[in-house]
């Protein structure tokens, strides 16, 4: 496992590794939170200025330190739930395959692979994807849809929550807990997905990489993609800064969402009025 060093800069500390700081965030921790769904955590790059991919991909945004965190990230969640287009396009493998890092979750008690949680419509997912190929790989698949997947080599369950053809996103995190023990959900996007948990109050924390360029408009795309997609959130959900980071001048923010107390459109508009 390579060591990239990070720096924390809100509150200040020492130069820690991806594996400390999320040791530091709490997120092995079980236990605290007793309500009927999962903590949902969400993980996204974006460039400075709020391109969410690159020729169809998020790599070209990534670097090392944010590759560390993805998986630091990754190694602490009991589930890792992703849409079907990010599965498709970015071509999901094996959760974890670090030994060292399937070593970290075996000492805390942990299965070897996080559960891969798959949103999807369709159901109409190629079983020759690298993940659900895996023998080894855990798969929920959370749809609205009665259709099934044929010839995955992954262990592959079901969670059916939500009526004509639309997921409960909210009723299918309570069955992740109830079914399978479901405490901590990170999700990865895509931007699709994440937005619809925002906008149904379902995020509580956000993990936001700035990956230091400028990268403009989709030369492909009728609207360039950014972490958010899909929904107008009116009022704009509002969040709170918890943390500060850098390495090799990206910039790691971590949010706690403010769901319960989104700030009106009025509010907004009257301070800055009055500003
Ligand atoms: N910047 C980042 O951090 C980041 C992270 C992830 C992905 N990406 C990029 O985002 C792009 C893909 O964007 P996207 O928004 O299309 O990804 P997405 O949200 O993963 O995929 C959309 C598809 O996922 C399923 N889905 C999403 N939300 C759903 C919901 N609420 N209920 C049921 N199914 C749901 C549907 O699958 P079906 O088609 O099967 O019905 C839908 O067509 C790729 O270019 C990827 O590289 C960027």
């Amino acid at each position: 496992m390579a060591r990239v060093s990070i720096r924390p800069l809100l509150p200040p500390g020492a130069p820690a590794s991806a594996a400390e700081l999320v040791t530091g965030f709490g997120l092995w921790e079980r236990g605290s939170d007793d309500g009927p769904r999962p903590r949902v955590l969400l993980n996204m790059v974006s460039s400075l200025d709020g391109r969410g991919s690159l020729e169809g991909r998020s790599a070209g945004l990534s670097g090392p330190a944010d590759r560390e965190l993805f998986h630091a990230l990754r190694t602490a969640a009991d589930a890792v739930l992703v849409g079907a287009g990010t599965l498709r396009t970015e071509r999901y493998g094996l959760l974890i395959r670090d030994s060292a890092r399937v070593r970290a979750r075996e000492e805390h008690g942990f299965p070897a692979q996080p559960l891969a949680a798959i949103a999807t419509t369709s159901v109409a997912l190629d079983p020759d994807l690298p993940l659900l190929a895996s023998p080894e790989a855990r798969v929920a698949i959370l749809t609205a849809s009665t259709a099934s997947l044929e010839g995955a080599r992954a262990s592959v369950e079901y969670i059916r929550a939500g009526t004509a053809g639309t997921l409960d996103l909210h009723a299918a995190l309570v069955q992740l807990r109830e079914t399978f023990g479901v405490e901590l959900v990170l999700c990865e996007g895509g931007p699709h997905l994440a937005g619809q948990l925002a906008a149904d109050g379902l995020l509580d924390e956000l993990y936001l990489s700035l990956s230091p360029g400028l990268a403009g408009a989709d030369p492909h795309a009728e609207e360039t993609l950014r972490i958010i997609a899909g929904v107008d959130l009116d009022p704009p959900v509002t969040l709170e800064l918890l943390g500060v980071l850098t390495s090799d001048s990206h910039l790691f923010l971590r949010y706690r969402v403010v769901s319960a107390e989104r700030v009106s459109r009025e509010t907004i508009e009257s301070s800055s009025l009055a500003s």
